[in-house]
């Protein structure tokens, strides 16, 4: 069987783009393959966060992970610092990516462009290296991600091949896996923009109240052509929504078009707010649960031990193939 691999970052809250690109998505692959899927807490550091912050934040996504439906039996979660080959494995592959090929990666120049040159950590121009770390310590071929991610995976990929061409077949090449509806859902209040971590009155969070949810769906931004019809260019708001409420019903957009045909925007919005606020009571019903369970730390515990088990294995064999003495 395949082995499988994402991480997600826990920083800021965790949003509706994260549940529909990557936790649903887990959850569907989960009887593929072996999944190792992970806190991304070392990722996490690269811009500055309290660290209470980050430690509540690691703990809510273990458990958002499990009441999303992962099982513990099935896939492995565990905090990416609780595996340090990660870490070993990063300062290793460093040597094979170029400060060319980093500089030109999308989420740096986005974070990095409001911020002096003096204060951008050298973790965060060198974020790809540590994903690259991520992806290939596990073997996995295929890595679910949304498309903001895809550009870090094809970079790992080109590093896998590099590497192999010097070294033989040390490392497993992997593709990213991603949804053909919800890859990237866009921000209610700028749907020409991706939804988030950081813009609350665009972004529905998974922790948000019912009400909530429903007043921003409510007061999303659409547009003057009065039918919901996909069409990202033209109506990038409703197409939007189309695509969250495809994502969450497995609607076609044809169906969801005809279901529509001459009904009002509010009623549109109305019925995406019903089913994103009945998903996200069940999410949250189901948070609590896990929460009051206990079980986050045991979970936590028993993946780090299967993740440590299959990563030092993959750490020696590079170890071994580069000529680090003695492995
Ligand atoms: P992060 O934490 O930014 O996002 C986690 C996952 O959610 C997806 N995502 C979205 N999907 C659809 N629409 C959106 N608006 C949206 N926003 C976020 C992301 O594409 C991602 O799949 N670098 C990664 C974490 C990471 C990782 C890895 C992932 C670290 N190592 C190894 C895969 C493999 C990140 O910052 O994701």
């Amino acid at each position: 069987m395949d082995h499988i691999l994402s991480g997600i970052k826990p920083t800021g809250q965790l949003t509706l783009g994260n549940y529909i690109g990557a936790i649903n998505k887990f959850v569907k692959l989960q009887d593929k393959g072996e999944s190792f899927l992970f806190i991304a807490d070392l990722h996490a550091l690269t811009l500055p966060i309290d660290p209470e912050v980050l430690r509540t934040n690691s703990r809510d996504l273990a458990a958002f992970y499990l009441a999303a439906g992962l099982d513990p039996n099935k896939s492995n979660i565990f905090l990416q610092s609780d595996v340090s080959a990660h870490a070993e494995l990063a300062i290793i592959l460093q040597n094979y990516l170029y400060m060319g090929e980093l500089s030109r990666m999308t989420q740096f120049k986005d974070k990095s462009s409001k911020m002096k040159e003096e204060a951008i950590g050298l973790g965060l121009f060198a974020y790809p290296v540590l994903m690259a770390a991520d992806i290939v310590l596990y073997d996995s071929k295929v890595i679910p991600v949304g498309e903001d991610q895809i550009q870090h995976v094809e970079l790992t990929r080109d590093l896998v091949k590099r590497f192999n061409n010097r070294y033989g077949d040390v490392l497993v090449m992997p593709r990213a896996e991603v949804a053909k509806v919800g890859a990237r859902i866009m921000s209610l209040s700028d749907p020409t923009k991706k939804m988030s971590k950081s813009d609350p009155k665009g972004d529905i969070y998974l922790k948000d109240e019912p009400a909530v949810i429903r007043k921003k769906i409510m007061s999303a931004v659409t547009d003057m052509e009065a039918h919901v019809h996909y069409d990202p260019e033209k109506q990038p708001g409703i197409s939007n929504l189309m695509t969250i409420m495809s994502s969450l019903t497995g609607k076609s957009f044809e169906e969801i078009e005809k279901e529509f045909e001459g009904k009002g925007y509010g009623d549109f919005k109305r019925a995406v707010a019903d089913i994103v606020c009945s998903e996200m009571e069940n999410l949250q019903k189901r948070y609590k649960e896990v929460i009051e369970s206990g079980l986050v730390d045991k979970v936590l515990e028993k993946g780090a031990k299967r993740a440590n088990e299959v990563a030092s294995k993959v750490l020696e064999r590079v170890q071994k193939a580069v000529g680090l003495y003695h492995k």
